[in-house]
């Protein structure tokens, strides 16, 4: 069995040990610009085109990461590059459903108990009680109610707080409130204090964070990004803030990565900037993932995870 193997960080040889650990009858190689000798499986994190081309040999491409976007923009920008009848396998959870808990709860609970503001007053040197915000009107809206956003939203519910999810298709989510499709995305955002990305970066979902959207939360509402920055109008944010239709928001994700030095949201005192770290892929759990789901290929059996190319995610 020959795995193509592709990961443009500093980590790959890690990666690549832990592979041939976990599968010690594969001959995996890492790819290189004119490599187009057979393989069964790739193994890839943002690939060049070149990469996937012409692959039909591949029983299956796995991709390290949940978010497919970056492979699905080279079948956009060039139809037929990805090898036809080849599923496209994403990670799931893999450990990424707590790290994103974790984060999105940390942000939640920062602006329920206005410790954004607390921060602020310190650096002035006040000694100020602010009226808590009452927990029962405190509504949280999640978008995206896949792995990461049900787990996401049935964890900020255990805080009592009322807790909003949005999906394409019809969910349900112990104590969460579920919306679906476009004809319920203006009741879903009605009076939200917090809204939460984790939608995956599609032509449907692309821009969705704009002014029409912050405008159907409460006033003064904040957003939490975690999923991708095309989902984000940048400029429609700043004019939010500045208008106070949003009080702040909490970014992982940007337009251009790493986010330029003269970004204005750097300077934005109402804006929190995390570098793409909500939830990393953890490296025990992925290639354990991976390994187990080339062995059930090889044996024939169905695996989760495969994208709808069609779909976008
Ligand atoms: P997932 O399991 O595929 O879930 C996607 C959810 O979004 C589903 O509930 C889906 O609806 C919904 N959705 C998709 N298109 C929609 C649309 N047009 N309108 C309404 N709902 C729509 O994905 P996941 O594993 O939870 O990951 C979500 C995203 O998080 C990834 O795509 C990635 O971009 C991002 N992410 C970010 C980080 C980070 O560190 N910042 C880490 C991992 C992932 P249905 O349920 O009806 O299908
Ligand atoms: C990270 O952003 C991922 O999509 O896994």
């Amino acid at each position: 069995m020959k795995i193509l193997f592709y990961l443009p960080t500093a980590d790959s040889a890690a990666w690549q040990r832990d592979f041939v650990r976990a599968l010690p009858e594969a001959e995996l190689r890492e790819w290189r610009a004119g490599d187009t000798a057979p393989a069964d499986f790739a193994v890839v994190w943002r690939p060049p085109r070149e990469l996937l081309a012409g692959r039909d040999d591949l029983r299956a491409i796995f991709n390290l990461g949940a978010g497919v976007d970056a492979i699905l923009a080279l079948e956009h920008d060039q139809p037929g590059t990805l090898p036809r009848n080849v599923p496209l396998i994403r990670l799931e959870d893999t450990g990424m459903a707590p790290q994103m808990a974790e984060y999105v709860t940390h942000a939640v609970l920062r602006y329920l108990r206005r410790f954004d503001e607390y921060q602020t007053l310190q650096r002035e040197r006040r000694w100020e009680v602010l009226e808590p915000h009452p927990r029962g009107t405190f509504t949280v809206g999640v978008l995206g109610l896949g792995v990461l956003g049900a787990h996401v939203a049935q964890t900020l519910a255990s805080f009592g707080v009322p807790v909003r999810g949005y999906s394409r298709s019809a969910r349900q989510v112990d104590n969460v409130t579920t919306f679906a499709g476009e004809a319920q995305f203006d009741a879903f955002l009605d009076g939200v204090q917090v809204l939460v990305n984790l939608l995956p970066h599609t032509p449907d979902t692309r821009d969705i964070l704009n002014a029409r959207t912050f405008a159907k939360l409460a006033r003064g509402a904040r957003l939490i990004n975690v999923a991708r920055g095309a989902h984000l109008v940048e400029q429609d944010l700043l004019d939010a803030l500045a208008s106070g239709q949003l009080a702040a928001a909490t970014l992982d994700v940007f337009r251009d990565e790493p986010l330029p030095h003269d970004h204005p949201f750097w300077q934005n005192p109402r804006v929190t900037i995390t570098p793409h770290v909500s939830a990393l892929t953890l490296r025990e759990d992925s290639v354990a993932q991976i390994a187990r789901k080339i062995e059930a290929l090889r044996r024939g059996e169905a695996v989760g995870g495969i994208v709808d190319i069609n779909r976008g995610y």
